[in-house]
């Protein structure tokens, strides 16, 4: 592989474990102003130290952090189609390779609609991105997104979705954890990253969702709304970053988890 892909590759994925705690803020560019993302920059700012990469729009970047921040930044270029508009999967390229460089992205990102009516469009469009970036050395992440038909997240689907993007040249995908999720890694020959979707029941289940995800294959976490709608959103991502990085279980992130929450009760949220 191409010098300049692996260097940025190894930016986002730890070289001592191979693996990445990604924060996902790139919601906006479809849903507008999601609960706890209303202001950007409030949400962002005290989750960047625990987070290996962030991942969202150059306009986010560009307003909301700072230019002298060191995490690596994947931005998302796709996009164009909103939650109130006809179809969600409608996506075009929406920011050039050019402008990636500018930004110093370390990887683009472009959600590819797999048995949508914009299959042919979305596929054609990561095709061209892996064709424009390569050359650049900018890494390229295939995002497999299902639009509001999130019922189609089983094993069967995905590893289509996920499997295609690897033969079109997706250096990494971002897809879903699902039941038999060891078929989706097991069919994919690039690294699998995992989203959290919608926020779940209760804390367990978001830390058992990563800490299942990385056993059953993962290369890490690409997750939202579940570290920043969570009311301790730094404690959760520090207890979600010690699955990720430090080998905890479910119970002893938990257990972290508590105990960073509780400690900031008498200092303030965390
Ligand atoms: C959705 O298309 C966005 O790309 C999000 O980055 C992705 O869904 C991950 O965020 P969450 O963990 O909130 O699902």
């Amino acid at each position: 592989m191409d010098w300049g892909i692996r260097n940025r590759l190894s930016r986002i994925f730890q070289p001592q474990d191979g693996r990445t705690l990604m924060l996902a803020v790139d919601h906006g560019y479809f849903l507008g102003p999601t609960t706890r993302l209303e202001d950007p920059r409030k949400t962002i700012t005290p989750l960047l130290p625990y987070a290996d990469a962030i991942m969202l729009t150059r306009g986010i970047l560009q307003t909301c952090v700072d230019p002298t921040a060191t995490v690596p930044v994947v931005l998302r270029v796709s996009g164009g189609a909103t939650i109130v508009g006809r179809d969600l999967a409608n996506e075009t390229i929406t920011t050039s390779v050019r402008d990636a460089v500018r930004l110093n992205a370390s990887a683009v990102a472009l959600s590819i609609f797999v048995g949508s009516d914009y299959e042919h469009q979305t596929l054609a469009n990561l095709a061209r991105l892996i064709d424009e970036a390569t050359p650049y050395g900018i890494p390229v992440l295939a995002v497999t997104a299902v639009g509001k038909e999130l019922e189609k997240r089983d094993a069967r689907y995905l590893a289509l979705a996920c499997r295609v993007a690897a033969e079109l040249g997706a250096h990494f995908v971002k897809t879903y954890y699902c039941e038999d999720f060891e078929k989706v890694v097991g069919g994919c020959p690039v690294p699998i990253v995992i989203a959290g979707g919608p926020k779940l029941e209760s804390d367990m289940d978001v830390l058992r969702l990563a800490y299942d995800a990385l056993q059953g294959g993962a290369a890490g976490l690409d997750m939202g709304r579940n570290i920043w709608q969570h009311d301790h959103p730094v404690a959760m991502i520090r207890a979600i970053r010690a699955i990720v990085h430090e080998g905890a279980t479910p119970r002893q992130a938990y257990e972290l988890l508590q105990d960073l929450t509780q400690a900031s009760a008498s200092v303030g949220r965390v």
